[in-house]
């Protein structure tokens, strides 16, 4: 545990993704596989929007009562901090790894592209949130990114539970979605691993237990 990750002993994974891209799917096998890996490392697995007792309670608001855009950034953002401050900055100081079903790059792909939020209003709020007494941001080291064409995610998301707010976005939205997180992917090609997430799910697990991670 001498490597140390934007100054911390921990490692932070984020998976992304659009609804019904899959990646849920994977996330716990995921862990188990790299606690098998990686003995004398404990994983914490957790998720965006929740992580925190605040943050389940925010989940509930913003997945199920519509609301304005910036109403809805705030309350992720908000939500991000508390995550931050009670979860993933102990455990990253800890020399844990943290595995996040979704970060940030989820709300400038849903509330910018898809919702249209200025990229000026979510960089802000990202340097609020996420800024480190040494002027660094705070991201994941690793994003795992579940692709799918918006299509083929929304076939595979009606045949699942009730959907929340996001879930019941038209097409054009997650297509929006899906672009952003692209054209992010593009930008940062070092922090981000795609998957294509079309494939059956045996590929993009074999996929997933071939990304090999030094940490
Ligand atoms: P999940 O179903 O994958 O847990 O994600 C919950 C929903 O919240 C999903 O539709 C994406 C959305 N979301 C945002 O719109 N902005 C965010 O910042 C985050 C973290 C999630």
């Amino acid at each position: 545990m001498t490597t140390l990750y934007q100054g911390y002993p921990g490692y932070f994974i984020s998976f992304e993704g659009i609804d019904g891209a899959g990646k849920s799917t994977h996330i716990e096998a995921f862990c188990q596989l790299m606690k098998e890996r990686h003995p004398a490392r404990d994983i914490v697995i957790t998720r965006e929007p929740g992580g925190t007792v605040l943050g389940e309670q925010l989940r509930g608001m913003v997945l199920n009562t519509p609301m304005n855009l910036e109403t809805e950034a705030l309350l992720m953002f908000a939500g991000r901090r508390e995550h931050i401050a009670q979860v993933i900055e102990p455990a990253l100081k800890a020399g844990k790894v943290v595995v996040s079903d979704r970060f940030t790059d989820a709300s400038f792909a849903y509330q910018g592209g898809g919702r249209g939020l200025s990229l000026d209003k979510l960089n802000q709020l990202e340097s609020w949130v996420q800024s480190r007494p040494n002027g660094s941001l705070l991201q994941p080291n690793l994003t795992i990114l579940f692709d799918l064409p918006g299509e083929i995610a929304q076939a595979r998301r009606s045949k699942a539970r009730m959907p929340d707010k996001f879930e019941q976005m038209d097409l054009q939205f997650f297509e929006k979605v899906r672009q952003e997180y692209l054209r992010r992917a593009k930008a940062d090609p070092q922090r981000f691993h795609l998957v294509d997430a079309a494939r059956t799910p045996e590929v993009i697990w074999s996929d997933l237990q071939s990304l090999e991670i030094d940490i």
